[in-house]
């Protein structure tokens, strides 16, 4: 399936979208644009060729208290709160679902961070897992959970870079 990553915008059909998830379906629905438009949360959308919204992800900026973070990445780095780039939210709508849209999203998203990361200090990548089973979702990738906050969970952005530099 070939898919486009735009900017959301009032033309965007966003009423039909079902990821199963009422609260992913309802942000999308009723605070996507508005916090796009705010500068909170960056939403993009990824549509078909018949313009159809078949997922969405929302980025945003955050910050990490290094203490929380493993000992051993936390040793290295300074007592104050690190940079990161945060994927807020991340939905395909079930009737794309299973046909590799999710990791095509997540893969943009990490594009996306490694470009800001030549520009402004990014420190990971955290994500918020809406339940257990979108948790899934991100171990596979390599994300590891806060052992506080157990649905949030990081990636480095150097472990980023290397897995792309590997393609
Ligand atoms: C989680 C979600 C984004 C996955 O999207 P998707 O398009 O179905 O996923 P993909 O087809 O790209 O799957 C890519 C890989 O991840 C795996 N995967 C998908 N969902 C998974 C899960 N919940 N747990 C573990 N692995 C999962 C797939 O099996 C596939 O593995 P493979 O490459 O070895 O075959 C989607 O199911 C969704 O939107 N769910 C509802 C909302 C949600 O939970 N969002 C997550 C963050 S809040």
């Amino acid at each position: 399936m070939k898919l486009d990553l735009l900017p959301i915008s009032k033309a965007h059909q966003k009423a039909l979208f079902d990821c199963g998830c009422a609260e992913l379906n309802d942000y999308l629905r009723h605070y996507a644009l508005k916090n796009d438009r705010l500068s909170i949360g960056k939403t993009f959308v990824a549509v078909d060729a018949e313009e159809c919204v078949v997922g969405y992800v929302t980025l945003a900026s955050a910050q990490i208290e290094a203490r929380r973070l493993p000992e051993v990445l936390h040793s290295k780095l300074p007592r104050y709160p690190v940079p990161a780039f945060r994927i807020a939210q991340l939905a395909v709508d079930t009737r794309f679902q299973k046909a590799g849209v999710g990791a095509w999203l997540l893969r943009q998203s990490l594009e996306k961070a490694l470009s800001v990361s030549t520009e402004i200090g990014l420190y990971a990548v955290i994500v918020d897992a809406i339940d257990e089973k979108a948790k899934g979702f991100y171990l596979k990738y390599g994300f590891v959970a806060f052992a506080e906050y157990p649905l949030t969970l990081f990636l480095p952005l150097a472990t980023i870079a290397r897995a792309f530099s590997g393609d």
